[in-house]
């Protein structure tokens, strides 16, 4: 391993990290202008977050929320329902949160200094570093998993990347890297280049950087970065029913905190341990909903954090004669509401429910036009 770049090295590895970046560089839509709020934005969905899926959710996001002032006066339901499907939404609760306090404190501008940005719910030290130096050039390098995959390549680092020291010479080696007066461009040259070509298949035939890079002339490259031990997933099951009434469907809330905190879904549980469909049941009992069995409507795989979830979904009938109004006495205190059964979509549900929502009731659209001649 080598623990520093020569002086010659560092010169030579930024000017041809910056060259290539200007050539190669991916017309993003918040580098047209690099206002603050929308490099904030794009910099908090790209973290979990594919560039193409990103792209896409940051454009629906701009179109509704123009600025910090829209977001803090948002609803929550709003903020979730346009970050639905990105997953970890305690990212969009902090982003509300912290816009609300950009508009308290700040007069709704994100501010440029280290200090009153790291005060804000939700940003970390890589989200300040990104804004502080994407946004405002000021000299400081956000270090992301592809940073660390740069560097750990550039200096062949063969310990864990994110411990002690390999990921304190890769903060110190990628700030004595940034060239003065290009903060902006070397940040984002850096996690392009990871991207594009240093990624975790490398392509060191095209590779700019090739000749400072260690791993590379000793043929390691594909062994670095040295990775902490997995993190094993852990197998879920759970089971969830959907119950029409008058063609409307019954959803319930989320508690405010915790996994998907105020969300909604059909009801169910999070995790069963033995038969799905007869702990669901009891369940329902318990709330005092009798429900017939209709018919089993298959499963749903989702991945969250460290969890891989199989959600068994059931179409349950309740008895013909009530209404909704029975039903709700029937629910006193646990929040619910009756949505049309076409209307789900205006509500943030949780992927596993949005994706059986969306097989079950586009189901029901084909057998109506079926059954409508259509
Ligand atoms: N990934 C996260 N932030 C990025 C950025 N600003 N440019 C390229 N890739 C990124």
């Amino acid at each position: 391993m080598k623990k520093t770049f020569s002086f010659d090295a560092a010169q030579g590895i930024s000017a041809a990290l910056l060259r290539w970046f200007d050539v190669h560089k991916r017309p993003l839509p918040w580098r047209e202008r690099y206002a603050p709020y929308e490099v904030w934005i794009s910099e908090v969905m790209l973290q979990q977050t594919q560039m193409e899926r990103g792209v896409t959710y940051f454009q629906r996001w701009m179109s509704r929320f123009p600025d910090i002032r829209s977001v803090a006066e948002a609803t929550e339901e709003e903020i979730l329902r346009h970050w639905e499907g990105l997953g970890y939404y305690r990212r969009a609760r902090f982003l509300h949160q912290a816009a609300k306090a950009v508009v308290e404190k700040h007069g709704g501008e994100l501010p440029g200094s280290k200090d009153a940005l790291s005060a804000l719910p939700g940003l970390g030290a890589y989200t300040v570093d990104a804004v502080l130096s994407i946004a405002f050039e000021q000299n400081v390098v956000p270090v992301d998993a592809n940073v660390e995959r740069v560097f750990s390549r550039l200096l062949d680092i063969g310990s864990p990347i994110r411990k002690k020291p390999a990921a304190d010479i890769v903060k110190r080696e990628a700030l004595r890297l940034l060239p003065e007066g290009h903060a902006r461009d070397y940040a984002q040259a850096l996690m392009e280049f990871g991207a594009l070509v240093c990624g975790k298949s490398p392509r060191c035939t095209e590779c700019p950087l090739a000749e400072w890079c260690e791993a590379h002339r000793l043929g390691l490259e594909r062994e670095r970065p040295v990775k902490d031990a997995a993190a094993t997933m852990v197998p879920v099951t759970s089971a969830h029913g959907i119950i029409l009434c008058q063609k409307h469907v019954l959803l319930f809330q989320r508690p405010a905190s915790g996994l998907w905190g105020n969300m909604w879904e059909f009801p169910g549980l999070d995790r069963v341990s033995g038969d799905p469909l007869a702990e669901l049941l009891s369940m329902l009992q318990e709330r005092g909903l009798k429900v017939e069995v209709l018919a089993p409507l298959g499963s749903v795989s989702h991945g969250y954090t460290n969890h891989r979830l199989t959600a068994h979904f059931f179409r349950l009938g309740l008895d013909e004669g009530l209404a909704m109004q029975d039903i709700s006495k029937k629910l006193d205190g646990i929040p619910h509401r009756f949505v049309r059964w076409d209307s789900t979509g205006e509500l943030a549900m949780p992927a596993h429910h949005r994706k059986m929502a969306e097989r079950y009731f586009m189901r029901k659209v084909r057998v109506y036009a079926e059954q409508l001649h259509l």
